[in-house]
């Protein structure tokens, strides 16, 4: 009988343990996010001049579409929630309009330059999931451009929840630091601007284009496992995966139409083929270009 006591008071003590151990750990990680989310970053932006005429204007447009704006923030602009679940949590990209829910009106283009270089709001705190680290290395004349057209568009309502809400999955990839989700944590905030870069068929310019592919492709364009459960494998984009056999035509093809030269639909919700379809000839001649010119995959010895 005694020992069974025993026994028993011994459980209870470790399931006191375990509570409590969960308790500190979630203490921490709460406290680890808000000092992250409280932190202001110091920023020097350096004056740009916005366009305003029409032909900058087409380019920032084109621009936006390229550089995946639109896949958030929308056609209009006037943005959508881009997760709103339980346990992930409520993120909107904002209505980046002047109409209801949207910019404030004295918003001005050094708080859309904070944005795009620093990853951080007028406060000078970092912005949730907006891939700053990404638009941070667009040179000046392209991110003038995508201003300028932002800029132009006409307000929409749209009254968006302004205050991220973190569900437990947020909380746990931010507080692992997978994904980078607070951009300004992953840009050096000294910039190193780069004032103009050209559209040419060159590994570059390729290179350039690509850095938002990466996120899914992996940072060696080698590809992995999926994403998330139930979603496809990510494929190879290098010489060494299917990409590496196709003529130039087929991958411009690929790319444009979201069938493969072997008849593959790719999904629409998993790689956003919907967005290179807008590519020009030259920006997806010289994504191939980089894409060849990456090292292959290395060769598995056989055991
Ligand atoms: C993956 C989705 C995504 C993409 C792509 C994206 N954004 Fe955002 N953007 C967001 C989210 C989410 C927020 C809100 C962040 C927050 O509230 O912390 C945001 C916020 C903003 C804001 C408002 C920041 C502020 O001052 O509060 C601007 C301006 C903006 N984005 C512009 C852009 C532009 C221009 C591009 C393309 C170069 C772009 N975004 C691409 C998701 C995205
Ligand atoms: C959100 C994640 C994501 C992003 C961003 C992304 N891809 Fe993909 N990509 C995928 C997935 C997943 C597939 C496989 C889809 C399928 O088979 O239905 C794929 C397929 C492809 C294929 C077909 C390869 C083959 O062997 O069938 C090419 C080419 C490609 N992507 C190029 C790109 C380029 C270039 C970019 C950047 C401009 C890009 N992807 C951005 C997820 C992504």
């Amino acid at each position: 009988m005694k020992t069974i006591k025993k026994i028993g008071k011994w459980m209870g003590y470790a399931l006191v343990s375990i509570l409590l151990i969960c308790l500190a750990l979630y203490g921490y990680i709460y406290w680890n996010i808000e000092q992250r989310l409280n932190k202001v970053y110091p920023t020097a932006t350096p004056a740009i001049t916005i366009p305003s005429d029409s032909a900058s204007i087409a380019r920032g447009e084109h621009l936006f579409v390229v550089h995946g704006c639109k896949d958030c923030h929308g056609t209009d602009l006037k943005g959508r929630y881009i997760t709103d679940e339980t346990l992930i949590g409520k993120v909107a990209a904002q209505n980046i309009t002047k109409g209801k829910g949207g910019l404030p009106v004295d918003y001005t283009d050094q708080d859309w330059l904070r944005v795009l270089k620093h990853g951080v709001n007028r406060e000078g705190k970092t912005l949730i999931i907006m891939p700053a680290n990404e638009t941070t290395k667009l040179a000046d004349n392209d991110l003038a451009d995508i201003i300028a057209y932002c800029k132009s568009r006409p307000p929409k309502d749209n009254e968006l929840d302004k205050n991220p809400e973190l569900g437990p999955v947020l909380k746990a990839l931010i507080a692992f630091d997978k994904l980078e989700l607070l951009p300004a944590e992953h840009i050096d905030h000294q910039l190193n601007p780069i004032a103009e870069k050209k559209a040419e068929v060159s590994v570059e310019y390729g290179a350039y284009l690509t850095t938002n592919c990466a996120a899914c492709h992996r940072t060696n364009f080698q590809g992995g496992p999926p994403l998330a459960p139930g979603a496809p494998e990510v494929p190879n984009i290098t010489s060494s995966g299917r990409v590496g056999k196709w003529s130039e035509t087929e991958f411009m093809q690929t790319l444009r139409t979201g069938t493969t030269p072997d008849g593959h639909k790719i999904d629409s919700t998993q790689m956003p083929w919907p967005r290179t379809r807008e590519f020009s000839d030259v920006e997806l001649k010289a994504v191939r270009e980089f894409l060849l010119s990456l090292p292959k995959a290395e060769t598995l010895v056989a055991k």
